[in-house]
């Protein structure tokens, strides 16, 4: 018999520096009524110069371990969804596995923008579905500040930085992930995208200049897309797993606009008392947006084990995705663990592992010559 996918623990990370409206009042020609009217921000959370993805995935990788009550070796898969990774290689994922000490794991970025987070979900999940793995961690990590550019006011007031955690782990007991959808459109790719860096338009000082590397947004098209989309994907998720709409206690949606929420959740005719959100606080932290309201839902009580919840997506590519998940919580705990306690451990080996490879190199280098 298939196991099931449990999440069994979460985490999140967000910078402690906060943007008010009033802050970006007097960067841009904008104001606090019309981003709250049209978005529903009213602040977000912007990583500082010793903040990245990885710092802030790492963090929220550990909450969500402890929560679990595992520790890293127990970890045999990490996925970082993010689209402002560490580099463009290596992975920001092989990165966090060091930094937490998760030796046994195997490590990869999956890029799907803001519906990353549920496409990682659906992948850790087929692996604990197919018995290859017993548990995986799938965390949402961004830090888009990096990317935007901050005198264009389309753009700038939507984005925050920050990061969510999941813990998936293999159980017999019906529950966990039940169902997902993942679904692309390319031919929307130009509605919204960071030009230059990549192989089409490597770097230069002309690119540069033309402040290609930032975030080029058709906000409009963006907004009908999705209002579109998220109700027809939540639509899917809860027909797959055979239940109804009365069946979902919560939909915590992707944090993207208060207006695209709203009108997604009355053409699903679902009252927004079963909708979580928390974009007032955090802004479109894009694939980290979706496990941070998860976080945030547990801590006000909103999600309870035995729930069905379903989480929705979308994003650039163009992308969408949701998923429905009857909510575990931790197993029963059968030993105490401290995860964060690994990291002076897992330093001194990262460190120890740089130095044995720069003595191989050294000698056998020698040798060769
Ligand atoms: N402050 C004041 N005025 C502004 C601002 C601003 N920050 N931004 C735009 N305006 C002006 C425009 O210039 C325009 O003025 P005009 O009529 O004189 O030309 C007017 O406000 C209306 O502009 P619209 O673009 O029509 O405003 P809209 O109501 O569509 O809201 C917004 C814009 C908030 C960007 C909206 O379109 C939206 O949220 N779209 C979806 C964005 C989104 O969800 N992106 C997902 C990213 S997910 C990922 O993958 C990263």
């Amino acid at each position: 018999m298939s196991p099931y996918a449990h999440i069994t623990g979460w985490g999140m990370a967000v910078p402690t520096k906060v943007l008010t409206n009033a802050d970006l009042e007097k960067m841009v020609e904008t104001d606090d009524a019309w981003i709250q009217s049209r978005t529903g921000i009213r602040q977000r959370h912007i990583a500082s110069e010793e903040e990245s993805t990885a710092t802030l995935a790492q963090d929220a990788a550990l909450n969500a371990l402890r929560v679990a009550n595992l520790n890293p070796t127990d970890i045999e898969l990490i996925i970082v969804s993010t689209s402002s990774p560490e580099h463009a290689f290596p992975a920001t994922a092989c990165l966090v596995q060091d930094r937490i000490g998760a030796i046994h794991a195997g490590a990869f970025d999956l890029s799907a923008a803001c519906s990353g987070f549920i496409f990682a979900l659906n992948m850790a999940t087929q692996a604990i579905r197919s018995g290859s793995i017993k548990n995986a961690v799938v965390i949402g990590a961004e830090t888009l500040s990096r990317f935007v550019d901050w005198e264009d006011r389309n753009t700038c007031i939507l984005f925050g930085d920050g990061a969510g955690a999941f813990v998936l782990q293999a159980g017999d007991e019906p529950g966990g992930v039940l169902s997902a959808v993942m679904k692309s459109d390319g031919s929307g790719a130009d509605l919204l995208s960071v030009p230059a860096g990549g192989s089409f338009m490597p770097a230069s000082a002309e690119t540069v200049l033309n402040k290609q590397h930032t975030i080029h947004m058709n906000g409009r098209e963006v907004f009908r897309f999705a209002t579109r989309v998220i109700a027809q994907a939540t639509r899917e998720a809860i027909a797959i797993a055979q239940l109804k709409i009365e069946d979902v206690q919560l939909v915590i949606p992707h944090q993207a606009n208060l207006r695209i929420i709203e009108a997604a959740m009355r053409g699903l005719e679902i009252p927004m008392e079963q909708c979580f959100i928390n974009i007032e606080r955090y802004g479109n932290t894009s694939t980290a947006s979706i496990p941070i309201a998860t976080c945030e839902a547990i801590q006000q009580g909103r999600l309870q084990s035995g729930d069905n919840t379903v989480f929705v997506g979308f994003g650039a590519g163009l992308t969408w995705g949701s998923a429905l998940v009857r909510w575990t919580g931790p197993f029963l705990p059968h030993r105490h663990i401290y995860p964060a306690s690994y990291r002076f451990w897992v330093a001194i080996r990262s460190q120890l592992l740089r130095l044995v490879r720069r003595v191989e190199g050294w000698i056998w280098g020698r040798n060769i010559q």
